[in-house]
């Protein structure tokens, strides 16, 4: 018979020749464990298990709802109660006076609304992004990635699309009345950890609002307790007119979320009628997960740690490794020499039962983002084994 590995290797569609292919079978809190041993998971599965994995609130919920039901109908004909408290849960934690929202599954499926909402609102086509932004895999997500490498065999892409330089006051000026909508994230992810200017980010928003094109805030990294808060663009100071949640949304499970105005949103309602479709987005266990996690989140998660952890942690790395590390929150980027040293450190870690990564569009910088929750005993080993690595290279 075959193993799970040969299974993996030969079944399930590769996307590198070279996948980390480790093996677990059950996760608790910050730890992965396989029968290889355990791993201490400093990345969250990218930002995704944000309260930790097999959080026991999270496990009843899914418990609960999946006895009651899992999937009626299609979306938005129904009223669901897991997605009707949702709904209102998140509006309310965001609160940044979006009152509506559209359920999906994924991230790349909220980028792709986002981007049909701002060319359906202002009758516009043309769409900004910022280089080395990582929006999904999609087409339409693609189309606004700033990254030609990955762009360039999947061409033609949506037409209109410019990018722009991150955290560039001048390249602001590309933004015109022929703009329907602009596309940012207010830390670049997986351009290795770059925090936006906070005046930057107001004279973006600025920018919008004196040529009426939508502002579109991806928070499927920064939101959801990563930057110290519900959202980073209420930390920084500024007010979508569209917000995406996904990744640490669902705590574990699919989920993602767009929240708009509901005068924004009622678009979708006519000429066409049924502007947007899906048939599992918001689906019913999901959302229960999802709001099981909101609430850890707000009982649980103490933001203040979340900061002083995420500074803490920045200023030890920065000490054992004499490198430059950039973070906010809990979204950590070390910038290492060279690729080859970044390789041989993630995989040393690996050996000292360390998970890290390194970023889509910065693969010399180590990527280090850990539940929000994680002990100060976690804290603790990895740092120690952080040490160990150093003296090792
Ligand atoms: C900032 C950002 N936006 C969008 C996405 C796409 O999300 P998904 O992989 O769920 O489609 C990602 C995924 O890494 C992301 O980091």
């Amino acid at each position: 018979m075959l193993t799970s590995r040969q299974i993996f290797l030969q079944h399930i569609a590769q996307t590198s020749d070279l996948p980390l292919a480790l093996e677990f079978d059950r996760a608790l809190g910050s730890w992965m464990y396989g029968p290889k041993g355990r791993m201490l998971d400093m990345i969250s599965g990218i930002s995704v298990s944000n309260v930790g994995h097999s959080h026991p609130k999270i496990i009843q919920a899914v418990q609960e709802q999946i006895t009651k039901f899992a999937h009626l109908m299609v979306y938005g004909e129904f009223v669901q109660s897991p997605q009707a408290l949702l709904a209102k849960a998140i509006v309310d934690s965001i609160d940044l006076n979006l009152d509506n929202v559209y359920f999906l599954n994924s991230g790349t499926e909220v980028v792709e609304l986002a981007i049909k909402l701002a060319k359906r609102y202002t009758g516009r086509q043309e769409l900004i992004s910022f280089r080395n932004a990582y929006h999904g895999s999609t087409h339409g997500s693609l189309s606004v990635m700033g990254d030609e490498f990955f762009k360039t065999q999947y061409r033609p892409l949506l037409s209109h699309c410019h990018s722009i330089r991150y955290n560039i006051f001048e390249d602001l000026a590309q933004i015109t009345e022929k703009t329907a909508g602009v596309i940012v994230e207010v830390v670049q992810a997986e351009a290795g950890i770059i925090p936006g200017n906070e005046q930057w980010l107001k004279t973006l928003e600025e920018r919008c609002r004196e040529v009426g094109a939508l502002l579109i805030v991806d928070e499927i990294q920064t939101g959801m307790g990563r930057l110290g808060g519900f959202s980073g663009s209420k930390l920084a100071g500024i007010h979508p007119d569209i917000l995406l949640l996904a990744k640490g949304f669902g705590g574990g499970m699919p989920i993602s979320a767009l929240l708009a105005k509901k005068s924004t949103m009622s678009v979708l309602m006519n000429n066409p009628y049924l502007g947007h479709l899906t048939t599992f987005g918001g689906n019913a266990v999901c959302a229960a997960a999802a709001l099981a996690n909101l609430n850890v989140i707000q009982e649980e998660i103490d933001f203040d740690r979340v900061i002083t952890l995420g500074n803490f942690l920045s200023q030890e790395l920065t000490t054992i490794f004499e490198v430059s590390v950039r973070h906010r929150g809990l979204m950590i980027g070390v910038d290492f020499e060279n690729v080859a040293i970044t390789q041989k450190i993630i995989k040393k870690a690996i050996d000292f039962e360390i998970l890290t990564d390194w970023f889509l569009f910065n693969p010399s910088t180590m990527r280090i983002g850990p539940s929000l929750n994680i002990s100060d005993e976690d804290i603790d080993f990895f740092l120690t084994q952080m040490k160990k690595i150093k003296s090792n290279l």
